[in-house]
């Protein structure tokens, strides 16, 4: 079984954490296509990519709102009608809501679903056929540590990721033994423009970098549940012990 994909599809490729990941891909050699919304960040990053590979890896992009449901099917055949050896996928793309926002109007809450869970969801429907029927292929989607457990502070993001937590475990469990590996990515505090609003000091956060090397490596042993970095499965284990009547009180 080849430890990397040969061609890699980064959905949401202009987050600072899928970039980080791309460059480490390029140096391997491994063939990107960049999906995103923003042509101009798009151009941008092929730019710095192609600098980068420097002839050595191939960089190809697409331009697409994630957040189009309908259309995410013919995206998909599109982009294997141009790219038939596409053999990974990494699903990047999301956005951290304003809580407060979701609370007021059901509308703002369900874009945010939509956005963080349904959106992947949909992909990973037609992705998750099209390599089950090619028995090969990663499919790695990054989640994220507050879908473990309903947070005061930012429960709507974190029930979007704990719903696409739930259906990666079901999809790995359907297609184990298909020759495809499906990866839930859990990072906790990353510094990013997602972030940028918090205070970020402290021994919790770290750079995109270190948790691109942890994506990378994950794909290199085809894991099934990876915490980035590794101190956040034990803090994660942890907390959900804590008993609901005592976690309701907590101002997390
Ligand atoms: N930063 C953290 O602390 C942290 C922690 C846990 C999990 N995560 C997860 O890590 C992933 C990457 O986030 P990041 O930290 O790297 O933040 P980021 O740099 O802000 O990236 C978010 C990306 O999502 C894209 N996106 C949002 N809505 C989209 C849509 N409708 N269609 C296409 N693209 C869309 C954005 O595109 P535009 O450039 O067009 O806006 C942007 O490239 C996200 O899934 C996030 O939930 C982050």
């Amino acid at each position: 079984m080849s430890a990397t994909p040969r061609r890699i599809a980064i959905f949401g490729a202009t987050s600072r954490i899928a970039t980080e990941t791309a460059r480490l891909w390029l140096a391997r050699g491994v063939a990107l296509v960049v999906v995103a919304r923003n042509p101009e960040r798009l151009r941008m990053l092929t730019d710095d990519l192609g600098i980068r590979a420097g002839g050595l890896a191939e960089v190809d992009a697409v331009t697409a709102d994630l957040a189009d449901l309908d259309a995410l099917p013919a995206l998909w055949q599109s982009m294997t009608d141009r790219f038939p050896d596409l053999d990974g996928v990494l699903l990047a793309h999301g956005s951290l809501p304003d809580q407060a926002r979701c609370e007021a109007t059901p509308e703002t809450m369900l874009h945010e679903i939509r956005v963080n869970a349904l959106s992947a969801m949909s992909l990973l429907t037609v992705i998750a056929n099209d390599f089950e029927a090619r028995r090969r292929g990663i499919i790695a989607v990054i989640g994220s540590v507050a879908g473990d457990r309903g947070h005061r502070s930012n429960y709507v993001y974190g029930a979007a990721k704990g719903m696409l937590a739930i259906f990666l475990q079901g999809l790995r469990s359907r297609l184990h033994g298909s020759g495809v590996t499906v990866i839930t990515l859990k990072p906790g505090f990353v510094i990013t423009p997602m972030t940028q609003d918090f205070d970020r000091d402290g021994l919790l956060w770290v750079r995109p970098e270190r948790v691109a090397r942890g994506i990378v490596r994950a794909f290199e042993r085809r894991r099934d549940v990876v915490y980035l970095p590794w101190f956040w499965r034990p803090i994660l284990w942890a907390t959900r012990l804590i008993p609901e009547p005592v976690f309701k009180r907590l101002s997390l």
